[in-house]
């Protein structure tokens, strides 16, 4: 590579349900950044569907990546390496990647990256924040994952705080789901809230034994199912919307508070959120409110950065491209893949 030359990531991500490419150049300018959603699929099961998402994974791949080349106006050649997720995810879903990553990689004669997932969401910070420059907390909320992260350099992390049980994202839909929102349920949980008294129920904040920094959601879900059953067996009339933005604060109360915590004791002026479930509003409000009082930078994706996206992966393969990171054609899909694990 010549000095001062741009490089520029072809990204590609389909660990979930959604099969995306995107081209980023120099790890923060997004070229293009193509998203075909699989979410009305699921939809009609409740929830994602491995077999039905590698299906269609397949169908839609090559037009994807495709499309994300000619709205970036750039040829294969002129891109410098092919960053692709593989893992954590669901394992037919991440091969569908990993494999055309693969094949584009070896007939283009370009480097190969393989990419966290999680280390994506966060680099998707990175994007819109010009300045933003590690040492820095970041909490990762996603369906799956739900990780206070120390993001000590690129490509360098120590959790300090993991979810015991359930994701924060896997909450929302399950209670999304058990008052009769359907899937996906945070977005909907988030749109119902705004109508809803959120001091109306007082749902457990819980605290996890142990570590000052440690999630637990499940006994939040079984108490939200156990007031639904209770209004029931008393034929109380249930208000949704009540439910929705208790549930909700119950959440973002003990997410502000673990995540602040940790900034403080560990030193730190900056923090960040990413993942599917940092696009909520009312999350997103609670940080900048309390991140302002305590003087401490607030960084965070828009929504469309916040759930699963190629450009984040571009962002990541970015900096592991400048660290020198490579793959071989052995790259596998890692379905339970660690943070800063290779
Ligand atoms: O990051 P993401 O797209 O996929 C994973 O890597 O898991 O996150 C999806 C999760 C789902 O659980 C979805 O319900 C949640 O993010 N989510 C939200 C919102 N938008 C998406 N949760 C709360 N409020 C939202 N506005
Ligand atoms: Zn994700």
């Amino acid at each position: 590579m010549e000095l001062n030359e741009d490089v520029l990531i072809l990204a590609i991500e389909s660990s979930c349900d959604e099969t995306a490419a995107a081209v980023v150049k120099n790890g923060r300018e997004v070229l293009s950044n193509i998203i075909y959603s699989q979410i009305d699929l699921h939809t009609l099961y409740g929830g994602v569907v491995p077999e039905i998402a590698s299906r269609k994974h397949i169908e839609k791949i090559n037009q994807v990546i495709e499309e994300a080349l000619d709205k970036a106006k750039v040829t294969l050649n002129e891109i410098t390496a092919v960053a692709v997720t593989y893992g954590p995810g669901l394992v037919g879903a991440l091969l569908v990647g990993v494999s055309a990553a693969k094949a584009i990689s070896f007939a283009a004669q370009k480097p190969l990256i393989g990419v966290h997932h999680i280390e994506g969401h966060i680099s998707a910070n990175y994007i819109e924040n010009k300045d933003l420059e590690p040492p820095f907390v970041c909490l990762v909320v996603s369906g799956g994952h739900t990780h206070l992260v120390i993001v000590r350099d690129y490509g360098e992390y120590e959790i300090i705080g993991y979810t015991r049980d359930d994701a924060a994202g896997e909450a929302f839909d399950k209670v999304a789901r058990a008052i009769g929102l359907g899937y996906p349920g945070g977005i909907k949980i988030d749109r119902l809230s705004k109508e809803g008294n959120d001091q109306a129920i007082n749902f457990p904040r819980a605290k996890v034994g142990g570590s000052e920094y440690d999630f637990s959601f499940s006994g939040l879900k079984s108490a939200v199912l156990n007031y639904l059953n209770a209004c029931e067996m008393k034929g109380i009339e249930i208000n949704k919307a009540d439910v929705a933005a208790s549930f909700q604060k119950a959440v973002v109360d003990v997410l502000t508070q673990h995540s602040l915590a940790a900034v403080k004791e560990y030193g730190f002026t900056k923090f960040a959120i990413a993942g599917g479930v940092a696009s909520n509003s009312a999350l997103r409000a609670a940080f900048e409110r309390e991140c302002h009082k305590r003087r401490i930078e607030f960084y965070h994706p828009s929504p469309i950065l916040c759930t699963d996206n190629a450009a984040m992966i571009g962002a990541a393969g970015y900096y592991d491209y400048m660290r020198g990171m490579r793959s071989g054609y052995d790259l596998n899909a890692v379905p339970n893949l660690k943070l800063g694990e290779r």
